[in-house]
């Protein structure tokens, strides 16, 4: 069994992050959203891993991520030079899947659940599609899939206008090497994509065995703002806390959080659960439950809560609370007195600022 991860993609939802990084290093609770299903992967027996990435973000998912010995695995790179469509992802992948069943994991999403009952029933069944399906209030945005009272997909469409069900596909796949045949049967979409779900009917309609099951545990398609803060408060909940925490006499720590090396924490006051990264100023604030500060941020006279803030990000003299917010690398929010007067902004392609 092998595992093909996709990590390319536009990732045009989580602009303006994406314009600079791929969206699946975007960190949760301070590590990337990929490694987590690569940890999820490993943890169900499976270390020959491929990684789909792109053009524009790969050299930074190969740097970062690495040849896979930090996670016991052994990780291909396959580049795909434009973002075709997921079962594009697969047909690129073929010289290194060979002959070798797969899972395939959409590198942005991240479930609760452990893979190895599902890939028990793959093998045993000896199944040739096994989906992950799970109900949706809106279904119209995502893979739909009906299905029989045993279980069997019937059907499958991509981003339906009128939904056959409200079971939506998780980006979570279990295949036999015959889907490569019918991916080579399959023509490009409306919206000039190689659609997994137009394979995976292919092989519905050729009376092969493809089979769903449905996810219980929460998933979360971290491609968005909404689900990225979610998933990070998530994880936050099973965080446990650093054991020695290096703070001055007048900062005050309350419930779990953790803090990296070289963090320095003056006058401030953190609650948790809270992670923050190494070499990070906190001074004269407030960090409130489910943020995750990233390595080297600086904040000085600020107060923020469920939030994420990436690497290197500064935030001095913000006295309105930041609440539910993603702060990139590097970003800088500074110096508004109690009651601004005015605003100045540099800020880039699709941001987003609420006053509220
Ligand atoms: P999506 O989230 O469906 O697509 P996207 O990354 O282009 O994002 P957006 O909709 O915000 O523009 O892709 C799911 C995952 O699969 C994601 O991790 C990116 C990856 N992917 C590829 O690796 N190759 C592809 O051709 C496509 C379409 C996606």
């Amino acid at each position: 069994m092998k595992a093909l991860i996709l990590s390319g993609g536009k990732g045009t939802r989580l602009r303006p992050l994406t314009y600079t990084g791929a969206k699946q290093l975007v960190p949760v609770a301070n590590k990337p959203i990929l490694w987590y299903g690569i940890e999820g992967i490993v943890a169900a027996g499976i270390t020959d891993i491929g990684i789909i990435i792109s053009p524009e973000t790969g050299e930074e998912v190969k740097v970062k991520t690495g040849d896979g010995s930090r996670f016991g695995a052994k990780i291909t790179y396959i580049l795909q030079n434009e973002p075709a469509g997921l079962a594009h992802a697969v047909k690129i992948a073929r010289p290194f899947l060979g002959d070798s069943p797969f899972i395939m994991y959409l590198g942005d999403n991240l479930i609760q659940n452990q893979l190895d009952p599902f890939l028990e029933i793959f093998n045993k069944q000896k199944l040739d599609a096994l989906i992950l399906l799970r109900p949706v209030p809106n279904p119209s945005a995502f893979g739909v899939a009906k299905v029989d009272e045993n279980g069997r997909v019937l059907q499958l469409v991509e981003k339906p206008k009128v939904p056959p069900s409200n079971l939506a596909l998780v980006g979570i796949y279990f295949f036999a090497p015959s889907i490569h045949e019918a991916i080579d049967q399959i023509q490009p979409s409306p919206r000039g994509e190689l659609e997994i779900t137009d394979a995976i009917q292919q092989l519905i309609n050729q009376k092969k065995h493809v089979e769903a099951c449905n996810l219980e545990g929460w998933w979360l398609d971290t491609g968005k703002k909404d689900d990225l803060l979610s998933a990070n408060q998530i994880i936050l909940d099973s965080i446990v806390a650093s054991t020695e925490l290096k703070v001055d006499a007048t900062s005050q720590i309350i419930g779990r959080v953790q803090v990296g090396e070289g963090t320095e924490i003056i006058n401030s006051k953190v609650r948790g659960p809270v992670v923050i990264g190494e070499n990070c100023r906190i001074e004269n604030s407030f960090i409130g439950p489910y943020s995750s500060i990233a390595d080297r941020v600086t904040m000085i006279d600020a107060d923020i809560e469920h939030s994420v803030i990436l690497q290197g990000a500064k935030i001095v003299g913000i006295h309105q609370r930041i609440v539910d917010s993603v702060i990139g690398q590097r970003a800088q929010i500074t110096n508004a007195p109690p009651r601004p007067k005015a605003l100045r902004f540099m800020i880039g392609d699709d941001s987003q600022i609420e006053l509220v």
